[in-house]
């Protein structure tokens, strides 16, 4: 049997820690080729589409069926997948990362590429004897057609198709997520950061329900569960946006600014039960931790969710990244989940549910 690669797409900067990684938590993967923000490698042994890439920094991954350059070349490499059943597939076609921060590309032309090969693709498929689902969100157990593209500004790059399994661990959207533009009116670009988190997570916080963010300020990501009908503790010495401190949701949803440093919160100011922890302080993530294993405590087993925002400035905290997973994981989650999205800049999000 010819060798089998596993394909797995990234941020472009962490390429090294990526490998670094897996060469611990994954020696049966081998590295075989890279473009940026996409690496793939080599699976020593059988695999299928339910292959597992167990990368802190991997956004989506699974099985490579080939290289193309055009779509009748994708056709012909998904045939053979669809000989023995009549079920649409998913498909996901998407644009791998560039080498610059997500904020600062063009946001007139990112995606283009990957929304112009996907009308080719869905136009030709049928002709092929090929059914693809409409809907791009995946579901548990989809197989799931991946078209990973290069940005407009690489017109001349080749195309890596591949296929997943959905399972929990993945994001459901093409490419685990995409990056979700910021509105105007958000206090900052944290807005980004927590509703791409959600996104890629499936998390549905319901109207109603209290969060505690550690770090709220100026409010980007408070701003946003305040939007989903939150009511917000945010905890932060520093100053909110008054768009925050004066919201009225119409789930009569508000925000509470507990405003001082996350050591000194009393518990007196906090909900009796709260349901969702989010952290978000420029702090290391060993010392981050203190304030969220108190927020977990004082929870009293409430807790539906966390999305912990990890600073990973530089080589000696991603070398500590195993023991601060080791202290997540202690935290008491059902499952935790850890991924590098596209708003980040040097971090990566651990997703828990409770
Ligand atoms: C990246 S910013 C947070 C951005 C914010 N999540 C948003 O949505 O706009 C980091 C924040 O952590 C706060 N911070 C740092 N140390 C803290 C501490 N010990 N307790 C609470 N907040 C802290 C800073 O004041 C700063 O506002």
């Amino acid at each position: 049997m010819s060798s089998q690669f596993a394909w797995v797409t990234h941020q472009v900067p962490v390429t090294k820690w990526l490998k670094t990684e897996l060469a611990t938590r994954a020696p049966h993967l081998s590295f075989a080729f890279a473009r940026p923000g996409l690496t793939t490698f080599k699976i020593d042994g059988p695999a299928d589409d339910t292959v597992v890439v167990p990368s802190s920094f991997a956004r989506a991954w699974g099985l490579s069926l080939g290289r193309a350059n055009k779509v009748a070349e994708v056709l012909a490499l998904i045939a053979p997948l669809v000989r023995n059943s009549s079920a649409p597939l998913r498909l996901h076609v998407f644009e791998r990362d560039i080498d610059v921060p997500v904020d600062e590309q063009d946001a007139t032309v990112r995606g283009t590429r990957a929304r112009e090969i996907e009308g080719d693709l869905r136009a030709m498929a049928p002709s092929e004897g090929i059914l693809f689902e409409v809907d791009a969100k995946a579901a548990i157990g989809d197989r799931v057609i991946d078209v990973i593209v290069p940005h407009a500004s690489e017109p001349n790059e080749t195309w890596l198709v591949g296929t997943h399994r959905h399972s929990f661990a993945h994001g459901p959207w093409p490419g685990g997520v995409q990056h979700v533009a910021l509105p105007e009116e958000s206090p900052s670009r944290a807005w980004c950061k927590i509703e791409e988190a959600l996104r890629w997570g499936d998390l549905t916080p319901t109207p109603g329900q209290d969060a505690i963010e550690i770090g709220s300020s100026p409010g980007g990501a408070t701003y946003a569960l305040l939007c989903r009908g939150l009511n917000v503790y945010g905890v932060d010495p520093g100053e909110m946006h008054p768009r925050c401190v004066n919201f009225r949701g119409p789930h009569h949803n508000r925000f509470f600014h507990l405003h001082m440093p996350a050591a000194e919160v009393p518990k007196s100011k906090l909900p009796p039960k709260y349901q969702w922890l989010l952290s978000d302080v420029n702090l290391a993530p060993m010392v981050a931790l203190r304030y969220i294993e108190r927020f977990v405590a004082l929870a009293h087993g409430g807790l539906k969710g966390a999305v912990l925002t990890l600073k990973l400035n530089d080589d000696g905290v991603f070398a500590a990244l195993p023991r601060i997973l080791a202290r997540i994981n202690k935290l008491g989650p059902k499952t935790v989940r850890v991924t590098q999205l596209p708003s980040h800049r040097s971090e990566v999000v651990a997703i828990l549910t409770f």
